[in-house]
């Protein structure tokens, strides 16, 4: 295998290296490209084709379905490890001892208040207002009321922060959804684990005992290990690179919140629900959904669909949909929606618009079913993907922090005016 690529531009020749990671991916290295060329760069709108870092923490491949977290399988982590241990694992490095796991919780655990101030933010929210917008703008406020954890450099600093996050950002999940409900703000119950508080701060009533349901603290539990990260997908790379400019940890998850929303990236999820909601109303006709994502003079996706890595089933979206089936059947529910879902995906996964294109169902194809089955409103699912991410988010941003990595600043090939001489208002 050469180790240079050689670029040839007007007779000159150019060598970059080639390097290769631990799964024997490659790259070519242009760090020293414009430079060298007196001015040449490469142009990737959307860089498919390009790598923004070298990282550890995750390793997908998009043509084989396979997903890893610190070199252990998506299905494993699943099966068989619980979500605090997942971000322990995706923020560290490592899968942790108990001591370690006790430590972490117990740090977590203490920062888990969140300032009585911060109701004044969220009350001038109107009940309207988006929980992604809400989680974005309180994420963003904590940074006023805890400043000592904006620009942090050393390790210490960093821990720090990370465990102020992971306990106060569930809080502020529990509190986007009580103020649509019209329900008091609740706070964590210490002496629960870490997706039972959770469950806990969401569905406790204002005037009922909380009382644990373990079929959905463990599906909750799977769903956000699922979720929890996903190497350089567009809410990352906004953590990383707001990240890059030391803008410090809390401003940069309220950034990525804020990529994540979209429905082409997190989104997603909820406009699945929706959109197979209206093809429910519309009789179930789901040919004509299919119809619609193929025809390019209608803006119509199919929405779960596809994905910009993923050539082959999402491992998460085949975990979660089995998942589905079980939690309903847990429950003893029944969701027409999930038959539209099965049925539409049986007609595409056959039909060659969608075979051609390599376009499989995605992480948020299914996961609403389950969202719905265990009582989170349409609006809170892609909060609930955020709440998911979020250790994939903080494990990118230290990655980044701890290397050293240089502030995220593209260039761009100019297409506008050439130079040209200001005319006063009377000659224009
Ligand atoms: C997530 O990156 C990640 O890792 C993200 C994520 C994570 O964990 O962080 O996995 C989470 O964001 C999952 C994706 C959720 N989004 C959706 O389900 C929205 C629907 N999907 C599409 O919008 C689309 O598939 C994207 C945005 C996901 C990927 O788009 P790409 O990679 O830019 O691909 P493309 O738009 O260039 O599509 C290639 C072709 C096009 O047709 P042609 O121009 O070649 O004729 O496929 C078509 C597209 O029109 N196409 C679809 C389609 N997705 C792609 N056609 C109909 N329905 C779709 N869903």
């Amino acid at each position: 295998m050469s180790k240079t690529a050689t670029l040839q531009i007007d007779g000159k020749k150019y060598d970059f290296p080639i390097i290769k990671g631990t799964e024997n991916e490659l790259g070519i290295d242009i760090k020293a490209l414009r430079g060298g060329t007196g001015g040449v760069i490469t142009i990737d709108p959307g860089y498919k084709n390009t790598g923004s870092c070298e990282s550890a923490i995750t390793y997908l491949d998009g043509e084989e379905g396979i997903l890893r977290y610190r070199g252990y399988s998506i299905e494993d982590l699943a099966e068989k490890a619980d979500f605090l241990e997942t971000a322990y694992l995706l923020i560290f490095g490592e899968l942790p001892t108990t001591e370690q796991l006790q430590k972490f919780d117990k740090d977590i655990k203490a920062e888990s208040h969140v300032d009585e101030e911060m109701k004044k933010i969220l009350d001038g929210f109107p009940k309207s207002a988006h929980p992604m917008g809400v989680l974005s703008s309180l994420t963003s406020a904590l940074i006023a009321f805890n400043p000592e954890s904006v620009d942090v450099d050393s390790e210490e600093a960093m821990y720090e922060a990370i465990v102020m996050l992971m306990g106060k950002f569930p809080v502020l999940v529990s509190w986007a959804l009580r103020k649509k409900q019209g329900y008091a703000l609740d706070y964590g119950d210490d002496s629960l684990g870490y997706v039972e508080n959770i469950t806990k701060m969401m569905f406790k009533r204002p005037n009922q005992q909380y009382v644990k349901n373990q079929i959905v603290v463990d599906a909750l539990d799977k769903l956000l290990i699922l979720h929890a990260d996903h190497e350089q997908n567009c809410s990352t790379s906004t953590v990383r690179i707001v990240g890059s400019s030391h803008a410090g940890l809390f401003a940069s998850i309220s950034a990525g919140i804020s990529a994540l929303w979209g429905p082409l990236h997190g989104g997603a999820n909820q406009a699945v629900i929706e959109m197979l909601e209206a093809i429910k109303a519309d009789g179930g006709d789901t040919a004509k959904y299919i119809n619609k994502a193929k025809d390019k003079e209608d803006p119509f996706r199919l929405m779960g669909f596809g994905h910009r890595v993923y050539k082959n089933f999402d491992p998460r979206a085949k975990i979660i949909k089995v998942a589905a089936e079980e939690i309903l059947a847990d429950l003893d529910m029944e969701d027409p929606v999930l038959d539209i879902a099965k049925g539409l995906a049986e007609v595409a996964l056959k039909d060659e618009y969608f075979v051609k294109r390599k376009l499989y169902p995605n992480v948020d194809f299914y996961s609403g079913i389950i969202y719905r089955a265990l009582g989170i409103p349409t609006e809170m699912f892609t909060v609930m993907f955020a709440m998911g991410r979020l250790p994939g988010w903080i494990a990118q941003w230290r990655e980044m922090r701890l290397r050293k990595e240089p502030i995220g600043r593209p260039r761009q090939i100019y297409i506008g005016e050439n130079h040209r001489e200001f005319k006063t208002v009377e000659k224009r």
